[in-house]
């Protein structure tokens, strides 16, 4: 917030050109990617990073195959056949991770130009195994474009040693800083093997020109930038192997707490996310209610299931400066007391 009340420049202005760079060199670090890779912000949110990683790497007729895990590997699917991808889905039960021998499967059966993927799908609290999904593809000769949203900060993540080749996330999750930019990473096979880009805001090459080559594209806002550099200078302060421990720590600590009140996380052990919980919602409760009771008296938000889990989970986020034992230990409470008012008794003693 101090970060964003410095006095603004504008888009061309030196000091702007200076965080440019910074921010540039700070994401290389935090992505973890390799020498020649192309790091920037796009101006958007997450889904602006979504769509900067289609437009320029899918074009009439790219195969892609996408890893549908829940709603935003449907997002990234919708958006590849808007760029004209000829789109195949591999389907995944909701609250399941991707089994590598099924992306395996399909990629031998047919194969892909593209492979698309979400990392942690917040739909459904499920960490996919990146790492080997991203070889299977290299091995079949599909470049890799991976959805890190909620997992950019807040899991392990690195796209140089996990061979990915194009990764994008956001401001508002794992790095705690407000929303507007999208984090976003090109590596040299994508660099090489971009498409002509059909968004004349997303595309690369105009987007290099502004960032490197100091040439006018659009009228970036510097109050934005100050608070992504801020909040990247922060992750790095922490360290991140530091910070993937307090989440991991963290969502630990919740799942305990919540285990001894009765109740449950949606995804199997092993293909949980640190970042994202979905919590099971009791039979018979009345789930809205719930959310209701903990933002009125406690002001505390968490997110409702969505699409076939409406109704059926609770969402919540324990990302970047929201991830602490105070915020659990006073969310647990609130759970109990926003159960007694629907006359439940789940209480961890
Ligand atoms: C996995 C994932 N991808 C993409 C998005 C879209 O990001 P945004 O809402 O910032 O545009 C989200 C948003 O929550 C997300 O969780």
């Amino acid at each position: 917030m101090r970060a964003m009340a410095t006095p603004t420049v504008s888009h061309v202005d030196p000091l702007m050109f200076a965080l440019l760079d910074d921010v540039r060199s700070r994401l290389m670090r935090l992505f973890r990617a390799p020498q020649g890779s192309f790091a920037l912000a796009i101006s958007g949110t997450g889904t602006a990073g979504m769509e900067a990683a289609v437009a320029n790497l899918v074009g009439d007729g790219t195969r892609v195959l996408v890893v549908v895990t829940g709603y935003f590997g449907d997002r990234l699917a919708q958006m590849c056949e808007r760029y004209g991808a000829t789109v195949r889905r591999l389907e995944v039960e909701w609250g399941r991770a991707c089994d590598p021998d099924a992306l395996r499967t399909a990629l031998e059966a047919e194969g892909a130009d593209v492979v698309a993927m979400v990392h942690a799908e917040t739909s459904t609290g499920v960490l996919n195994p990146i790492h080997q999904l991203a070889a299977i593809a290299r091995k079949h000769g599909a470049l890799t474009i991976v959805d890190a949203v909620t997992s950019f900060g807040g899991h392990a993540l690195d796209v140089g040693a996990w061979g990915i080749d194009a990764c994008y996330s956001c401001t508002q999750k794992c790095l705690g800083a407000p929303s507007g930019l999208a984090p976003v990473v090109f590596g040299p096979r994508a660099l090489e093997r971009r498409v002509k880009c059909r968004s004349f805001y997303f595309d690369l090459q105009l987007l290099e020109d502004y960032w490197v080559r100091r040439k006018y594209h659009h009228t970036m806002s510097s109050t934005l930038v100050y608070a992504l550099d801020e909040a990247l200078a922060i992750v790095e302060e922490e360290g991140l192997e530091a910070r993937w421990a307090r989440h991991e720590r963290n969502h630990r600590a919740l799942v305990d707490g919540l285990n001894a009140m009765g109740l449950s996380v949606l995804p199997p052990e092993g293909e949980r996310l640190w970042t994202l919980n979905a919590v099971r919602v009791p039979e018979g409760v009345d789930e809205t209610g719930v959310r209701k009771h903990l933002l009125d008296e406690f002001n505390i938000e968490i997110g409702a299931g969505l699409g076939p889990l409406a109704g059926k989970i609770w969402r919540v986020g324990l990302m970047g400066a929201s991830s602490t034992p105070q915020l659990i230990v006073l969310l647990l409470g609130a759970l109990e007391k926003a159960f007694a008012a629907q006359g439940r008794r789940h209480t961890m003693t």
